[in-house]
This record gives C-alpha cells, sequence and structure tokens, in this order.
C-alpha cells in the first residue's frame, strides 16, 4: 500500500456554475511531433468529465483502491490539510494552476516521498534541487496540455490588440459605445510578433499565428532546425534584448527556473518598442509583478494578459488583477476539459509505472536519480524558483466569493487636477 497525497482545485462554488457544455471531446492519438498520448493501462473516467477539481480526484479514486489516497485543496500553510499528510505520502500530485509548492522546508519534511507528480506542464512549484538532492522524482505529462496553452495564447494576443474585453464589457452593461470600443483596436495583420521559448507551446504558436500574415520572431536556447524557421519564415534573435526592441507583441512560452525567473523586470521592459503587448501564460514569475503594473500605467505596455500568476492563488489584491488594459483570467489554459482527459490519463501511466516497478518516459522525467533528467534536462536550470511561495496563504477564498460587481478598469481622468 502505498499513500498518495494529490492536491486538486476546488470544486465549482459559484452558483451559476452550469455542468459541462458538450458530451464528448475529438480523440487524439499522437501530439503533433509523434508522441504519443498517454498510453495508461486504461481509464476509469469519461474524457470531457470534471476531473482537475476535488470530487474529480483525476479519475483516479477506482484505481487507487487498497491504497491510501488522500485528495484536498487544503495546501497553503502550516494547519493545511496537505502539511497534516505530507510527513507520510510516498506519491504528491499537484496540478501548476493550484500547486502545492514544494519547498524546501516542505521536502525536508517529507521523508516517505519518491514521487512528484505534475498533473499538467511545468514543475517549477517543486524545489527541484532538494528534490534532487532527496532522490524524489520529479515528473510531469510532457505536451498533454500545450496546445491548449497556444490556442489561448493566440486568444489572448487578438483579445488585447483588439481590445475585446472592454468592447464585451460595453456590451454586457447595455451600452453601445464604438468609439470607446475602437480607440485601442488594432489588426495584428502585419504586426511583429515574437516568442521566448518555441518549445512545444512557443512552436504551436507561431504555426497558429502564421495565417494571420504577421512577421514572427523567436528567442530560445534551442535553435530550430532551418527548415521551420524557412516554413513559418521566422527571425531567429540570440538574446530577448534583440527581439524584445523590434516586435509588437511579445508572448513568453518558456519555463521558470532560475535563469528565466524576473526575466521581464523594468530594465526589459523599458527596452521593449513603447505600446507593445506582452502575453504570459508560461510564469507569473517570469515577470516582475510591480514592473508590468507600472508600464501598462505609462502605457509602455498597451496591454499584458495571461493567465500566471505569483503566489498561486494570486493574494486578492495582486496588482495585475486591476491594473489598466489587462486581460487576465485565473490559471486556466492549460486545465481546459480537453487538457483534463489526457493529464489524469498522464498520472495514471506515471502511477502505473511507479507502482509496477517499469520505467516512466523519459519525455515526462523532470529530476531522476539526483539530477535533472529526460524533458527536465533538456529544459530547466539547476536551482529552486519556488522562494515566496508561502504567501500563498493570504489568499481569501471568501472575499472573493463576495457578490457585487467585478473590480473595474481604472476610471480615465477627465480633467481637475
Ligand atoms: C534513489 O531512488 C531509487 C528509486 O527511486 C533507488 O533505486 C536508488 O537506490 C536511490 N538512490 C539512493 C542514492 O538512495
Amino acid at each position: 500500500m502505498v499513500k498518495v497525497l494529490c492536491v486538486l482545485y476546488d470544486d465549482p462554488q459559484r452558483s451559476t456554475s452550469t455542468p459541462t457544455a458538450r458530451s464528448e471531446l475529438p480523440h487524439l492519438s499522437r501530439y503533433p511531433d509523434g508522441q504519443t498520448t498517454p498510453t495508461p493501462s486504461k481509464v476509469d473516467f469519461v474524457p470531457g468529465e470534471l476531473l482537475g477539481s476535488v470530487s474529480g480526484k483525476l479519475g483516479l479514486a477506482k484505481f487507487l483502491e487498497g491504497h491510501d489516497f488522500v485528495v484536498t485543496s487544503s495546501k497553503d500553510g502550516p494547519d493545511s490539510v496537505f502539511e497534516q499528510h505530507l510527513p507520510t505520502a510516498d506519491v504528491v500530485i499537484s496540478q501548476p494552476f493550484w500547486p502545492a509548492y514544494m519547498s524546501t522546508e516542505r521536502i525536508a519534511k517529507a521523508k516517505n516521498l519518491k514521487l512528484c507528480i505534475t498533473a499538467g506542464i511545468g514543475s517549477d512549484h517543486v524545489d527541484l534541487e532538494a528534490a534532487a538532492k532527496a532522490n524524489i522524482t520529479v515528473a510531469e505529462v510532457t505536451y498533454c496540455n500545450s496546445i491548449s496553452v497556444a490556442e489561448h495564447v493566440v486568444m489572448l494576443i487578438l483579445n488585447l490588440v483588439r481590445n475585446f474585453v472592454p468592447s464585451h464589457e460595453i456590451a454586457t452593461s447595455g451600452g453601445w459605445h464604438i468609439a470607446d470600443c475602437v480607440s485601442r483596436a488594432y489588426d495584428l495583420e502585419g504586426m511583429q510578433v515574437g516568442t521566448v521559448g518555441a518549445g512545444r507551446i512557443g512552436l504551436a504558436v507561431l504555426r497558429r499565428l502564421k495565417p494571420f500574415d504577421t512577421k514572427l520572431h523567436y528567442f530560445d536556447q534551442h535553435r530550430l532546425s532551418a527548415a521551420v524557421e524557412e516554413e513559418l519564415n521566422l527571425r531567429y534573435h540570440n538574446s530577448v534584448e534583440s527581439l524584445v526592441r523590434i516586435c509588437d507583441v511579445v508572448t513568453i512560452n518558456c519555463p521558470l527556473h532560475p535563469k528565466t525567473e524576473h526575466l521581464f523586470n523594468k530594465e526589459l521592459i523599458a527596452s521593449m518598442k513603447p505600446g507593445s503587448y506582452l502575453i504570459n501564460t508560461a510564469r507569473g514569475k517570469v515577470c516582475e509583478a510591480q514592473a508590468v503594473k507600472e508600464a501598462c500605467e505609462t502605457g509602455q505596455l498597451a496591454g499584458y494578459a495571461g493567465d500566471v500568476w505569483f503566489p498561486q492563488p494570486a493574494p486578492n489584491d495582486h496588482p495585475w488583477r486591476s491594473m489598466p488594459n489587462n486581460a487576465m483570467t485565473p490559471h486556466v489554459s492549460g486545465t481546459s476539459l480537453s487538457a483534463q482527459a489526457r493529464y489524469a490519463a498522464g498520472v495514471r501511466e506515471i502511477l502505473e509505472c511507479f507502482l509496477e516497478g517499469r520505467p516512466i518516459r523519459e519525455e515526462y522525467l523532470i529530476v531522476q536519480g539526483g539530477g535533472l533528467a529526460g524533458t527536465g534536462k533538456h529544459s530547466y536550470t539547476e536551482g529552486n524558483t519556488t522562494e515566496g511561495s508561502d504567501e500563498a496563504v493570504h489568499f481569501d477564498k471568501d472575499e472573493a466569493l463576495q457578490e457585487g460587481p467585478p473590480v473595474k478598469m481604472q476610471k480615465v481622468v477627465t480633467g481637475g487636477c
């Protein structure tokens, strides 16, 4: 018997929440590069069900019968259910959307821990250095939601450039203020669009943007093949600085590790083309929160959109919730129902390997045998990016749930002093 401690986000809490909208999902057996989608022996859920929140249990309840399977959303602070069970857990599962931060201190407490599974992609919520030292394996479901995020990025770019959110708010509030809608609206066609990171997500974003007749740029520590550069008419930059100087739209699609932490600081944002758009669906900590907010206020950034914050959940008064010209959501891009079916199956595949003593797929490995391994070796650098994550304890769910109008964009000052 093993103890599996699984942290998932809360079940729907708003009275307006409806059951899922569709009854089936398209069936995919391979990702664009040929890698197979997860291959567990079977699954005990219907793809399209809500699996990522507590009652969905990632569809693992039946499979883990006979084991000690604890599922909770209570993840932050010393009184959390997570911390109570951590010292005796063999396996920890959590998701980037609602991460159980595995800081140095928590890894030290987890004396039995052998495996940390990320139900999704991005294991920066685990202190990878401490995990390696403790001989803990860290694995994630590589590719499971890369296309989900890439679709979201394209949506956010169009959203900002075309000024969708304020126009939608005018429509739903009964208005018809066309000039207000369009005074910040442009066409994407012809713009210079660049991605920082051209891995699975970044490349999928570039492919999806090609038909918009944009001029495409990328920076990555691993250069793409000449054939792909030619196919998409890409311009490669050997530094982030070179890319942001000329792009109208910059999208961040790199993992968070010590070399990308706070990459978009005051100085880098100041070197961007004035009035550019910044889209970050990678990790909140790749950007400095205050620097982004100030740039949105001065107009250096025409808009900022994304779904990633630090820590998560973000404090109720996080500046990105209320800064001008933002199109932020909670962390959702990689947890569509489509993505959930894949990451739930991938977690089951990893657990089956662990329980049967079979090797976990190389492409799922981040840390194993005391160091970075598999995909981790390609995408991460040594170190820890969980510092500051204990601030997540300050999020107040009840404050957020109070009824009333959502926080509006800052009022435009029209004269006076
Ligand atoms: C590390 O863990 C693996 C199994 O997960 C085990 O086979 C190996 O002996 C461990 N290494 C050390 C140094 O404890």
